[in-house]
Order: structure tokens, then C-alpha cells, then sequence
């Protein structure tokens, strides 16, 4: 570092290029490409926003496909497929994943996020950066934190109180820094409670390096940093891209002026050159798939991202020799990503139409135009194709200009020209069936009833299409599940009324409550659920057994076809004074069974599975109590459930400013407090409700109160008897003795 001159260093961490880093004597540049569904690599042309063009690269499904396989093994292979052509393109580091959490279906980026649950989020983002890490390319996760809207990204304030970050907007990135040691991190545009993510210690350096125990690199979402020293001094290691002059001369002079410790630009340099070194000493050379192999993986993923959502009277798969009217533009121009910088130029397009024509006998009519025009003579022709078909298959969807990175979308409905084709030909056939393709949620109201199957196909790279037809005559079966809630409404969603904000502040009003954890805790009706998503076969759970640290449960495929199914595991709760979500997903498991065949699931639990975020405490905390172990087909749909009794943690240290709840509860202040309360009550016939109307009160404030310090002189001494271990344990003993 010391052979390195000030100017040199500075130049280091401000970026040389939109995709490249500086270099400097011993220290060579590393190349970026975005990702993270494929690569997006640029030479000559360079932009943020994919409009500039890139290389060739395959295209996967995006996360809100690779979000609903719930399967890590695929995503990890997928992954590792992107990082084998960065090594062919030259790409040192993939940025990628997006682990955010979808706050909002409106959110115009949630197709580039997993789900709207921070334990599938973590699992899955984990998978992606163990598997493109597996060949020694670098991953990037993004966007760090609280990037879930894109309404005024670079200037919002995300409001959201510690215990909501700790437990929903947190956890994906804590799980992949604990666990995968990604080479770095990408912190957000936004600001988290007024700071700008950029120049966010707490963010960057308590939480993530600190507590975390995070060694790698903080880059900046490109053109996120607007004050380079603070940020430089918060943790941010290099800013994106370059290079960024004004940045390199505001570092100089500071650290000239003696504003800026020279050995905060140090540690972002030695950070640098260890992440440099460490993508450079790459032992691997790549996996140097073929593009037919990687064709086939991107087929494969899509097949499992995948939706089935409502198939009356079994008519999907399609039988060999039915006569099926294809309807839809995106059955021949496919929507199959989302549009910003994460646009991949993909190899290879697959349609759906091509594949259904090998599988049966099929007849085309577009039914819709992509620049909506009107359609009414469109709709004509599809219902006649309808009606002289067996069945019919609508592809619909939103058309790419109606969600993208850079801006939110504000109502969840298909197209008005799509939706009258739908009623069209619903009218003129029993046996329809809708394929969606969107990277957000649609409503499906209010033809839902009037079809017969609907297949949510999200958005599935480029070999998509041939997937879709694959899953609709059963070829494979489908066995992708919702990771996140099909509400009925726009206005059930939880953050309806705080989203996006206003004036720059977007109050994170729902709390814990996001996506399920709210339809499940408040009994709102969704369309469908977290979780939910039909094969061709049906599946039943039996034997549950669970303690606090592992359960395990059976599932049989009870049907006549072999299939997958994602085995969920919740945690309800013990009560207490705190509100807690009804449930929420500890454990997930994705299993394939051939007819009549069983399998035994195996979960691992950890005090993390019944933990919430103490605010008083500032940390995890487990109240002891009746926890349920729940294992569903969906977060509605619980099959089994097993009680699992966690013991009480130590009481915290009692004193004057503890509440009356607390004393009752201590088992040393508990006795001689009840005792003393049922007496008061006896003596001034309060209705046995003194507890109630003190529960919450301070000691301290209870004490001023005439006569009560009279009687409770001797409290001082019973506290700190109270806090004595030994007279407590004493104390629990013989409490568990007079309560068995
Ligand atoms: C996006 C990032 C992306 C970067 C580079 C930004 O606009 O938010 O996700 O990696 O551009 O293209």
C-alpha cells in the first residue's frame, strides 16, 4: 500500500470505465457485467439502463421465475452456467444477485427480486452466489438496503424501524454474507432512514462488516454517490462507475487537509487489491458449457419456474392428437425479461408457438397487438380459431412498456385489449386456458372463473417458450410455487396506502406485516397464496415430529404421475405481548417422488426459526412459550402441525424502570408482587383488574403514587434480590415445583 502514491490510491476507488476499476502498479483492473439472469457485458457502448447494446449471452428465467422453483441446486447451476460465460467474456465479477424484497407488487424491478419473503430471498440469492462463486467469479449483492421501490430510487427515504429491517428487509443479505462470503456487496441508491445507503455507517460498516462479519468490497450502485469522503469514511470501498474526477480531487484534498484519515483510503484499497487478487488467481477455467447445454439449462429452469394456478376438470396436460387454437402475440414474440440493466441480448429466442406446433395440431391467431392498437378485428378471428379447436390457449401479458427498471407501475391489470380477448374467447370456450407472462403481479380478476387452467409463466428467459409448451401437454409437470401473494385487490396489499411515498419519504407503515405475513396474521383473502402452485399429481404430509432445533416430516406422492413438491415449513408463534406474524416460513424443501412413492423431509431449526428483534434489547429474542411447527402446502394450507415448548430466556436485569408485566413475570418479584396485588384488590374490591390497569405502568411511576411507596418500601432490596443469579434460579425451581 505504502508503495503507492495518494494520487494513485484515490484513483483506485473512483472507477476507470463503466465497467472497469482502476489500476495501479501491482494492482490490475477487473471488468464487471450485470447480471443477474444472464450476462450483460458491454465494450463499446456503455449504460446502466440496457439500451446500449452487449454481447450475446443466455438468457435465464429472471428471479421472479427463479424465485418460484424454489429450488437452490438449479439456482446454484444457474449461476455457475452465467459465471462460465463471464469467464468466456472476460467478467471478473457478475452484479448480481437482487435480494430485495418485493415490499409492493408495483415495485417496476420485482421481477429481478426472488420473493416477497426474506427466508426464500436469502436461500435462493445464497444458491446463486455459492454456485457463480464455484468458478471464482465474484458475485454482487444488490441493492443494499431497502431498495424496494423504484419511484425516486436515487432520493427516497426508505422509513422502516429496526425490528422491520432486522426481520424482513435484513435477513437475505445477512444469511448470504454469513454463509457465502460473497466478494462483495452493492449498497442501494436510496436513503434508509434518512442516510443515503452510500454514506451509511451504520450499514455499511456496524451491521455489515462489524456484526456481519463481511470482509469483502462495498461498491456503489452506478452514480449513487454524491458525497465521496463520507462515503469513503462509512464504508464504501469503490465508487461506480468511473472515473469519477470531482470524487478523486474531494478525497485528495481531504486527506491534504487532514479532514480524512489517509488509513480510510488505505482500507478501501487493500480491499480492492484483495478483491483483485483474489478473481485474478482464479484456478478455474470455466465449465465451457455448449450453447445447447446452456439452452437446455435455461429450458429446464424455466420449466421449474412454472406456476400452475387453477387447472378445472384436469384439462391440462393437453392430450396427444388435441386440436388447440394458440392465441396471443407472446406465443410467437415472447415476453420472456424485464427491461434496465439487467437486459440480457440473448443467443437463442424460443418462442412457444414453434414448440406447440411439433406437440400438436395448431392454429395461430395473434389476438392483441403489442403497441395496442385496437383490436376488435383480432378478437373475431381468435374466437373462430376458438371454436373450431378442442382447446384454446391465450397468451397474455404485460406488454414490455408497462413495467421496467426506473419506474413503478400503479394498478395490477392486464391490458383492457387483452382482457376483452379473454372474455371473447372464455364465451366461446369451456376449455380455456390462460398462459401469463409478467415480471409483476397481475390481477387475474375478473375473467379468474370464466377459464378453465391458468399458468403463471412470470417471465422465463429465452428458452421459455418451449418450457411453457413442455409444461402444458406433459412433457414435464409443473412444480413452481408462488413466492409471493396473488392478492384479490390492490388495496389488500399491506403497504397499499404507504406506497411509494411521498416527498421523498416512503414510510414503511406495514412493519413486519409484508406480502402473507399480513393476509395470513389480519385473515385477508387472497386469490392465491404464498406457497401455492398445482402439479398433475397430488401430494400428502404425515408423521411430523419437531423440537426446537429439527423436524422432519413424510410426503407421499398419492397420485399416478411423478412430480415435485415444495414441502413448507412454518412457525407459528408462542403468544405474547409482542405481534408477531400468524406464521412465517423457516424452512423449505423441494422434492421429486415417482406415483405412490415417499420421501422423509429434514429440517434444521435454530433459536433464529422462533426469533423476533427485540427493540428494547437491540438483539434476537425467544420468548418462551407454545410454538407451532407447521408444515403446509401453502402459507394457508397447513396439513400438519406439531407444538414445540420453548423454555423462557433469563429475565433481563429488573430496576425502577421496569414495568409492572415484568416483575409479575420474574419469578423471584413475581410471587411477592401477586401476592401483594391480590391483596389491594381484595381490600379495595377492584374486580380482580389491578393487573390489567398496572401492567404496563414503571415501577418508578407506580411508586408515586400516595401510600404505594409506603407499602412497597422494601422494593429497592427485592430488586436486587432479583438480580442475584443464584436467588433467581432458586426462585425458578421451586416456581416449576409449584406449577409442574
Ligand atoms: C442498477 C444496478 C446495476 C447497475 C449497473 C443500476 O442502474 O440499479 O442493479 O447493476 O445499474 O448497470
Amino acid at each position: 500500500m505504502t508503495r503507492l502514491t495518494l494520487e494513485q490510491k484515490a484513483a483506485l476507488v473512483v472507477g476507470n470505465g463503466y465497467w472497469t476499476t482502476a489500476s495501479a502498479p501491482g494492482i490490475p483492473p477487473i471488468v464487471m457485467g450485470d447480471g443477474p439472469h444472464g450476462l450483460r457485458t458491454q465494450r463499446e457502448t456503455a449504460d446502466n439502463l440496457g439500451i446500449g447494446a452487449s454481447l450475446p449471452a443466455t438468457c435465464y428465467p429472471p428471479a421472479v421465475g427463479l424465485g418460484s422453483s424454489w429450488n437452490r441446486s438449479l439456482t446454484e447451476r444457474v449461476a455457475r452456467a452465467i459465471a462460465d460465460e463471464a469467464i468466456e467474456q472476460g467478467v471478473d465479477l457478475v452484479l448480481g444477485p437482487g435480494v430485495n424484497i418485493k415490499r409492493s407488487p408495483l415495485c417496476g424491478r420485482n421481477f429481478e427480486y426472488f420473493s416477497e419473503d426474506p427466508y426464500v430471498s436469502g436461500q435462493l440469492g445464497a444458491a446463486w452466489v455459492r454456485g457463480a462463486q464455484s468458478l471464482g467469479v465474484g458475485a454482487s449483492v444488490k441493492h443494499f438496503a431497502a431498495n424496494n421501490q423504484e419511484t425516486a430510487r436515487m432520493t427516497v427515504s426508505a422509513e422502516v424501524d429496526d425490528r422491520t429491517l432486522r426481520e424482513i428487509y435484513l435477513p437475505a443479505f445477512e444469511h448470504i454474507v454469513r454463509t457465502e462470503k460473497p466478494a462483495t456487496v452493492m449498497c442501494s441508491y436510496n436513503r434508509v432512514n434518512g442516510v443515503a445507503a452510500a454514506e451509511n455507517y451504520w450499514l455499511l460498516t456496524e451491521l455489515l462488516r462489524e456484526e456481519w462479519g463481511f470482509d469483502g468490497l462495498v461498491l456503489s450502485d452506478w452514480g449513487a454517490v454524491d458525497n465521496a469522503v463520507p462515503a469513503l469514511e462509512a464504508g464504501l470501498d469503490l465508487e461506480m462507475p468511473g472515473p469519477q474526477r470531482d470524487s478523486r480531487d474531494a478525497i485528495l484534498a481531504a486527506v491534504r487537509s487532514g479532514e480524512l484519515d489517509e488509513s480510510v483510503l488505505d482500507r478501501a484499497v487493500a480491499r480492492l487489491s484483495s478483491l483483485v487478487e483474489h478473481v485474478h488467481s482464479r484456478g478455474h477455467r470455466g465449465d465451457h458449457l455448449s450453447l445447447a447445454e446452456r439452452q437446455r439449462l435455461a429450458r429446464d429452469a424455466a420449466i421449474e419456474s412454472i406456476v400452475l394456478l387453477r387447472n378445472e376438470r384436469g384439462l391440462l396436460p393437453l392430450r396427444p392428437g388435441t386440436r388447440v387454437a394458440v392465441i396471443g402475440e407472446f406465443a410467437r414474440t415472447p415476453r420472456f425479461q424485464g427491461a434496465g440493466s439487467s437486459q440480457v441480448n440473448p443467443t437463442n429466442v424460443e418462442a412457444a408457438l414453434p414448440a406447440m406446433e411439433q406437440l400438436a395440431d395448431v392454429t395461430f391467431s395473434p389476438g392483441y397487438y403489442l403497441d395496442e392498437r385496437d383490436n376488435t378485428s383480432l378478437i373475431e378471428d381468435a374466437v373462430r380459431s376458438a371454436r373450431d379447436a378442442d382447446v384454446a390457449v391465450l397468451f397474455i401479458g404485460l406488454p414490455p412498456m408497462e413495467e421496467s427498471e426506473g419506474f413503478d407501475r400503479d394498478h395490477l391489470d392486464l391490458p383492457a385489449d387483452q382482457l376483452a380477448l379473454i372474455a371473447a374467447v372464455a364465451a366461446a370456450t369451456a376449455n380455456t386456458v390462460v398462459v401469463l407472462s409478467n415480471g409483476g403481479v397481475v390481477t387475474v380478476e375478473p375473467w379468474h372463473d370464466s377459464v378453465a387452467s391458468i399458468v403463471e409463466g412470470w417471465l422465463l428467459g429465452q428458452a421459455g417458450g418451449p418450457a411453457v409448451a413442455d409444461v402444458l401437454f406433459g412433457v414435464a409437470a409443473p412444480s413452481g410455487r408462488l413466492a409471493e401473494s396473488i392478492p384479490f385487490r390492490l388495496q389488500d396489499n399491506p403497504s397499499y396506502l404507504n406506497f411509494p411515498g411521498e416527498n421523498d419519504v416512503v414510510r414503511y407503515g406495514e412493519g413486519v406485516f409484508v406480502g402473507y405475513r399480513y393476509y395470513e396474521s389480519a385473515e385477508v383473502a387472497v386469490r392465491y397464496p404464498f406457497g401455492f402452485g398445482l402439479g398433475y399429481t397430488d401430494f400428502e404430509f404425515s408423521d411430523l415430529v419437531a423440537t426446537r432445533s429439527s423436524a422432519s416430516v413424510r410426503v407421499t406422492n398419492t397420485g399416478d404421475r411423478a412430480g415435485s413438491h415444495v414441502v413448507q415449513l412454518y412457525v407459528a408463534p408462542a403468544p405474547s405481548h409482542v405481534s408477531r406474524p400468524r406464521r412465517e416460513l423457516k424452512g423449505f424443501e423441494k422434492v421429486t417422488l415417482g406415483p405412490g412413492e415417499s420421501a422423509v423431509v429434514d429440517f434444521v431449526l435454530d433459536s433464529r426459526s422462533f426469533a423476533y428483534w427485540d427493540t428494547l434489547t437491540g438483539g434476537w429474542l425467544v420468548p418462551g412459550g407454545q410454538y407451532s411447527v407447521e408444515i403446509g402446502h401453502n402459507a394457508r394450507d397447513i396439513a400438519l402441525r406439531a407444538d414445540v415448548r420453548l423454555p423462557a430466556p433469563p429475565p433481563r436485569r429488573l430496576s425502577l424502570d421496569s414495568r409492572v408485566s415484568e416483575l409479575i413475570e420474574h419469578p423471584v418479584t413475581g410471587p411477592v408482587l401477586s401476592f401483594a396485588m391480590r391483596r389491594a384488590e381484595n381490600a379495595n374490591e377492584l374486580g380482580g383488574n389491578l393487573f390489567d390497569m398496572v401492567a404496563t405502568v414503571p415501577v418508578r411511576r407506580l411508586l408515586r403514587f400516595p401510600g404505594v411507596g409506603e407499602q412497597m418500601r422494601q422494593l429497592p432490596l427485592l430488586l436486587s434480590l432479583a438480580n442475584n443469579p443464584v436467588i433467581r434460579a432458586v426462585a425458578s425451581w421451586f416456581g416449576k415445583r409449584r406449577r409442574p
